[in-house]
């Protein structure tokens, strides 16, 4: 049976890697809508492309609030209500304590967290009673890694940003949960992207595959089909939880 037929759902970051496998496996399980938001407009347009006649995509930046607010006003056009919204935009600036600037920490927080933040509150007049929000954190909210304090503060705010929200909607029986991936093959690892050279990225892809027990990068599937058993009935009696999804990166 489809786990989410009918449902309307929203991916913030859903134009690529792990929204954009979401907001495909959404669909695939009966989703009515999707709406994914992005930064670059031919990005989404290619995303709502692919996903097809039940996608839309709407520009957003949530580094800024007015178009974090803009996004909310949007949406209401599109959508008289939503029951799944998925927080999923994020970057991972990497940077080693004496070498971080402000504008990179605060790059960190103004997206990771304080966009995810201002995104649902955006989104919420919209949410429907007995609503699912699922927040994507990271294993870096459990484990030290050399440079990845300010990522993974911004991260480990999300997990607890999950357990106060559930407690504050518990009326609106809209409940709230985190999903900590381990490292996933995505256009996350790009040199612009985590703010390293070609060598330091090999060295850290290297690194990293070799802390993860089972060996490898997670597939952005195997990411997806946890987004859906949160966002789903599925996990009716879950909220405030968290589950880690790391091939036994911080678990073994
Ligand atoms: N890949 C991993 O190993 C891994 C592990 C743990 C957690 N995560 C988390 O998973 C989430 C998705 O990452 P991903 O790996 O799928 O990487 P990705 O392919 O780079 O996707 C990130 C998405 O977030 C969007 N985004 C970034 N900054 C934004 C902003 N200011 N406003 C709006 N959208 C913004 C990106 O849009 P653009 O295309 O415009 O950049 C993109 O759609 C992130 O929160 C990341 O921290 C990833």
């Amino acid at each position: 049976m489809s786990k989410l037929q009918g449902k309307v759902a929203v991916v913030t970051g859903g134009n690529s890697g792990i929204g954009f496998a979401s907001a495909q496996a959404f669909l695939a399980e009966g989703a009515d809508k999707v709406i994914i938001t992005g930064r670059d407009q031919r990005a989404i347009d290619e995303a709502v492309e692919l996903l097809g006649s039940r996608a839309a995509g709407i520009v957003a930046n949530v580094a800024d609030m007015a178009a974090i607010r803009q996004m909310g006003e949007t949406l209401g056009t599109l959508t008289d209500h939503v029951d799944v919204l998925f927080v999923n935009a994020g970057v991972a600036t990497f940077a080693p304590l004496e070498h971080m600037t402000e504008a990179t920490f605060d790059h960190n927080m103004d997206v990771n967290f304080k966009g995810a933040f201002f995104s649902i509150q955006a989104v919420l007049p919209l949410m429907r009673e007995g609503g699912s929000i699922v927040l994507n954190t990271s294993v870096n909210a459990h484990m030290g890694m050399a440079g990845a304090s300010a990522y993974g503060a911004s991260k480990a705010a999300l997990v607890s940003l999950a357990r106060n929200l559930s407690a504050e909607l518990l009326p609106r029986k809209i409940r709230v949960n985190a999903v900590s991936p381990g490292p996933v093959g995505t256009p996350l690892f790009t040199t612009a992207k985590l703010g390293v050279d070609e060598e330091q990225l090999t060295q850290m892809g290297q690194h990293i595959a070799g802390l993860v027990p089972l060996g490898r990068f997670g597939h952005v599937d195997e990411i997806a089909r946890t987004i859906v058993f949160f966002a789903s009935d599925d996990s009716s009696f879950i909220l405030g939880s968290e589950l880690i999804v790391d091939g036994g990166m911080v678990t073994l």
